[in-house]
Parts: C-alpha cells; sequence; structure tokens
C-alpha cells in the first residue's frame, strides 16, 4: 500500500459504496478495517496488514447495538481527530465515519442473528452483543464492498461469529484475523485498558500471565483440565472476577475434549478487573 496523499474523511454510505467500487473497477484491491475508533497500535497493526492491498479504508463506528444496558456505550472513548491523524500518518486512505442514522435507519427493524458460535461464552455474559456485531458488520460490509476485511485474534469469538456469518450469507469478502498486540508486560492493547487505574493495570497483566502459563502447560503435555488450572492461578492470586476461563476448540468454541491432544486449543479468558471488563485469549497449540 503505497502512503496515500490525503485522508479523506465519508460519512455517507453511497458516496463511500461508490468510491470503493470504482477503485475495484479500475483494478484496486481494497482493504478494510472496521473498528470503534479510540484507535491504538492493535488497529495500526490492522491497517499495516491490510498493506498489500492498494487503499485501506477504516471505519469508525461505535455500534449501540452491540452494547448491553448498563455498559459502557456512552462513556466509551471518542477520539476521531486523534484517530484520523493516525490513520493517515500509517497511509490509510479512507475513513468512513457514518452518522448513527446510516447505520440505522428510522424504522429499523432487521438483525443478524449467527447462532451455533455466538452462544458461549461472550455470548452467556453479554446477551445481544453477537447480534449487534453481526448486523453492523453485515451493514458495513454492503456499504464497503472491500476485497478483504481485517479483524483483531483478540476478539476470537467475533472473529469466529464473523467468519461463519461471511460464509453463511455467502458475503463476498475474505475475512483476515491478525494477531493480537501486546504491552511489554503482555497486557492485550485494547481501548478499554484507558479505563485502568494504575493499580487495576498491574493486576491486569494476571490475563495474559494465567494465558501464558496455560500454554506453556499444555505444551509440555498438559490436560486441558490442567491448562485450564493453569489459566485460573494467576487470576484467583489477584482476585479478577471471572466471567469464563476455558480451552476451547478455536473452531466450533464448544470446550476442548481433554487430552485429545492432536485437537487444536484456545484458551479464552474473560474478567474484571476493578469495574473494567476485559478479555484476551491465546492458542494453545
Ligand atoms: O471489534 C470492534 O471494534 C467492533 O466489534 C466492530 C467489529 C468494529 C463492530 O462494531
Amino acid at each position: 500500500m503505497p502512503k496515500a496523499a490525503t485522508l479523506v474523511i465519508e460519512n455517507d454510505p453511497a458516496t463511500i459504496r461508490r468510491t470503493v467500487l470504482a477503485a475495484r473497477a479500475a483494478g484496486r484491491r481494497v482493504g478494510f478495517v472496521p473498528t470503534m475508533g479510540a484507535l491504538h497500535a492493535g488497529h495500526v497493526s490492522l491497517v499495516k496488514a491490510a498493506a498489500d492491498c492498494d487503499d485501506v479504508v477504516v471505519s469508525i463506528f461505535v455500534n449501540p447495538t452491540q452494547f448491553g444496558p448498563g455498559e459502557d456505550f456512552d462513556r466509551y472513548p471518542r477520539s476521531l481527530d486523534a484517530d484520523c491523524r493516525l490513520l493517515a500518518e500509517a497511509g490509510v486512505r479512507w475513513v468512513y465515519a457514518p452518522p448513527t442514522e446510516a447505520l440505522y435507519p428510522p424504522g429499523d427493524a432487521t438483525r443478524v442473528v449467527v447462532d451455533g458460535p455466538s452462544r458461549r461464552w461472550e455470548g452467556e455474559h453479554r446477551p445481544h452483543h453477537f447480534q449487534g456485531v453481526a448486523t453492523v458488520v453485515c451493514k458495513l460490509f454492503s456499504m464497503v464492498p472491500a476485497d478483504a476485511a481485517f479483524f483483531g485474534a483478540k476478539d476470537w469469538q467475533q472473529a469466529v461469529v464473523v467468519r461463519r456469518m461471511v460464509r453463511d450469507l455467502a458475503i463476498p469478502i475474505d475475512v483476515v484475523v491478525c494477531p493480537t498486540v501486546r504491552e511489554p508486560d503482555g497486557l492485550a492493547l485494547s481501548s478499554r485498558n484507558v479505563y485502568l487505574s494504575s493499580n487495576d493495570r498491574v493486576r491486569a497483566v494476571a490475563l495474559s500471565e494465567g494465558l501464558a502459563s496455560a500454554r506453556s502447560c499444555w505444551q509440555q503435555g498438559g490436560t486441558a483440565a490442567e491448562a485450564t488450572a493453569a489459566l485460573a492461578a494467576p487470576l484467583a492470586r489477584q482476585a479478577i472476577d471471572v466471567d469464563y476461563a476455558v480451552v476451547v476448540d478455536p473452531d466450533s468454541l464448544e470446550p476442548h475434549p481433554g487430552d485429545a491432544r492432536s485437537l487444536p486449543a484456545i484458551a479464552l479468558v474473560a474478567g474484571r478487573v476493578g469495574p473494567t471488563r476485559l478479555i484476551d485469549n491465546m492458542l494453545l497449540s
């Protein structure tokens, strides 16, 4: 991706759609990075992963339907100017920052439900979350008909849900899942890390520590139960209020069948560090 001369901010769905289709008709490969803004190095890594495309579009939209009652929709960090400066520096060609009515017009009545992979884990703790994610991503894919879309592995279950939706609805876009970016001490980058007090920031490292010790347990021949116990220990030491800490099949997201070591495994964790809910995961095999 050559460095774009000027970043263009579009708000209108018809214009961004026309622009992307025109670029593709001219033989350009277009990459798309959907975000909710409050961008950090994790998002920049997605833009870099899209660098084999000729042009990159980044959407910035804090999607109300993926937040539950009492969650942080109102206080979710919003920093459009700073985000655009970062994206211009990263060589992004277009930012699509639609108003809410573009995604949810008056009388909007349609939702996308991806059943199987949405049910467990995040689905149990945030009941309408994946319906909101699938709905907005489906709409964004229609407004930004790119060749490929880039998602972070930190939201592993979200990536599985999006892949399943794309397959089931035959949406013509490649879904690329990119590695999680971490702080030097292991904490996964997240827009919500800004909520952490300095004490909670120290405690939050227990998530990545637990995942790393689950992985080393697994790699030394431990069973799924032993890896789960290794994951749980640092969380307990830091008194993290755990929603789930599990070892599952990375595709079905069903609990991993014990010591069947030939099958791939991933550890998923979610918990509250003080008032801040964080999620993380690590492939074990
Ligand atoms: O991962 C996110 O930032 C959001 O869930 C997404 C995919 C942009 C949908 O709002």
